[in-house]
C-alpha cells in the first residue's frame, strides 16, 4: 500500500509492531543466518506460545498466517472426507471461499439482521440436521465486528454437537480480550486459530498458528512440511510474543481510538456503525448513495472495504486518530 493512500480496507495495526521486533530482525539479517535452514518445527516459538496460553507445545502448529492453517485443516477435515462446512453469514469471505472449494457443501446460518448475533439453538439444529463436519466461527466476527460466542455458548456448541470440529478464528481476539485457546487442553473438537497479522502488527511476515487438542494437532501435522515458516518470520514472532507489555499498550490505544472513531462516525448523518469488539466498524449507509460515496473517497485516495453482497455497507479499520478524523471529514462531505 502506497504511503499516499489511506487504507481503511485492511484491518491492520496502524501503530505497527514492537520496536524490539525490528531490532531482532535487523540483527538476524546482519548475521546472515538465513543461509541455514531454521527450526523445522518452530519449536522455540511453539514453546513460547505454549507458555503464553498455558498449554503444551504439542497443542500448537505454526503456519504462514492463520489462513494457511485453515487451508490444511480444510484439506484434512473437509476435502478428503467430503464433509459439509457450517459458517455464519456474513463471515470472512476469503475463508468461506476456500471452504466452498474444499467442502462438499457450505451451509450458512444467517446472523440476526438487527445486531448480527448468532442464534446458538439454530446453529446446533442446523449442524445436526445437515450433518456438518466442520464449523468456522470468527470471534470477533469479520465483517460485523461483534463477538459471536461467549463461554456459555461455546460450551453448548462443543457439548451438544461433539462430532463436529469447531474452528474458532481469533484473529481479532486481542482487541476483545476473549479467547478460548486454553480450552483445547480438555476439548477434542475445538481448534482455535490465532495470528500475528493483527494486534501484533506483522501482517506482511505471515505468521499464524493453530491451537488444538494433541490428537487433532498430530493428525494435522501430517500435512505440514518441515521449515514451512521462514526463519526471519519466526524471529519476529518470538520477539513479538515476548513483548506483551507493548501488545497491551498498543491494544489499549487502538481500543480507545476505536471508541472515539465510533462516536465521530455516529455523528455523521446517514452513517450507522455497528458496535465493535474488533479494530474496525461495519457501517450501514442509510440514505447515502454508495457509488457516489466511494467515488468521493477514491478522489481523496481513501480506501474502504466493500463487498458485493452488502452494497449498502462499508467496513473501516480504526487507523491513527488523525487518519480516522480525515475519513470522517470525507464521509461528512459526500455530495448529495
Ligand atoms: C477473520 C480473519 N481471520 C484471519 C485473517 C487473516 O489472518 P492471517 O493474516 O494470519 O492469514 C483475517 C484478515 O483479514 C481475518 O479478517
Amino acid at each position: 500500500v502506497s504511503e499516499h493512500v489511506l487504507a481503511f480496507d485492511q484491518a491492520i495495526n496502524p501503530y505497527g509492531c514492537s520496536p524490539k521486533v525490528a531490532e531482532a530482525m535487523a540483527a538476524f539479517a546482519l548475521s546472515r543466518s538465513y543461509r541455514f535452514y531454521g527450526d523445522p518445527d518452530a519449536r522455540a516459538l511453539r514453546e513460547k506460545l505454549a507458555a503464553h496460553h498455558g498449554l503444551a507445545p504439542e497443542n500448537l502448529l505454526v503456519y504462514n498466517g492463520a489462513g494457511e492453517a485453515l487451508v490444511w485443516i480444510f484439506v484434512a477435515r473437509l476435502l478428503l472426507p467430503q464433509a459439509r462446512l457450517l459458517v455464519p453469514y456474513p463471515a470472512y469471505e476469503r475463508f468461506v471461499a476456500v471452504g466452498a472449494r474444499t467442502a462438499a457443501e457450505v451451509v450458512e446460518v444467517p446472523l440476526d439482521p438487527q445486531d448480527f448475533s448468532l442464534d446458538i439453538d439454530r446453529v446446533i439444529e442446523t449442524a445436526r440436521a445437515r450433518g456438518a463436519g466442520v464449523a468456522l466461527l470468527s470471534n470477533p466476527n469479520n465483517p460485523t465486528g461483534n463477538l459471536l460466542v461467549d463461554e456459555a455458548a461455546m460450551a453448548r456448541l462443543l457439548d451438544e454437537v461433539p462430532e463436529l470440529l469447531w474452528i474458532v478464528d481469533e484473529a481479532y481476539a486481542d482487541y476483545a480480550g476473549v479467547s478460548h485457546a486454553s480450552w483445547v487442553a480438555e476439548r477434542r473438537n475445538l481448534v482455535v486459530l490465532r495470528t500475528f497479522s493483527k494486534a501484533y502488527g506483522l501482517a506482511g511476515l505471515r505468521v499464524g498458528y493453530a491451537v488444538g487438542h494433541v490428537e487433532e494437532m498430530t493428525r494435522l501435522s501430517a500435512f505440514r512440511l518441515p521449515w514451512n515458516v521462514g526463519s526471519m518470520s519466526l524471529v519476529a514472532a518470538e520477539t513479538a510474543i515476548d513483548d506483551q507489555e507493548y501488545l497491551k499498550d498498543v491494544v489499549g490505544k487502538i481500543r480507545a481510538d476505536r471508541e472515539a472513531f465510533g462516536a465521530m462516525l455516529r455523528s455523521v448523518p446517514g452513517l450507522r456503525p455497528y458496535p465493535s469488539d474488533a479494530n474496525f466498524y461495519l457501517v450501514a449507509l442509510d440514505g447515502l448513495n454508495p457509488p457516489r460515496l466511494l467515488e468521493h473517497l477514491a478522489a481523496q485516495r481513501i480506501r474502504v472495504r466493500t463487498r458485493p453482497d452488502m452494497p449498502s455497507h462499508i467496513r473501516v479499520t480504526s487507523l491513527l486518530p488523525e487518519q480516522n478524523a480525515r475519513l470522517v471529514e470525507a464521509l461528512a462531505t459526500v455530495p448529495a
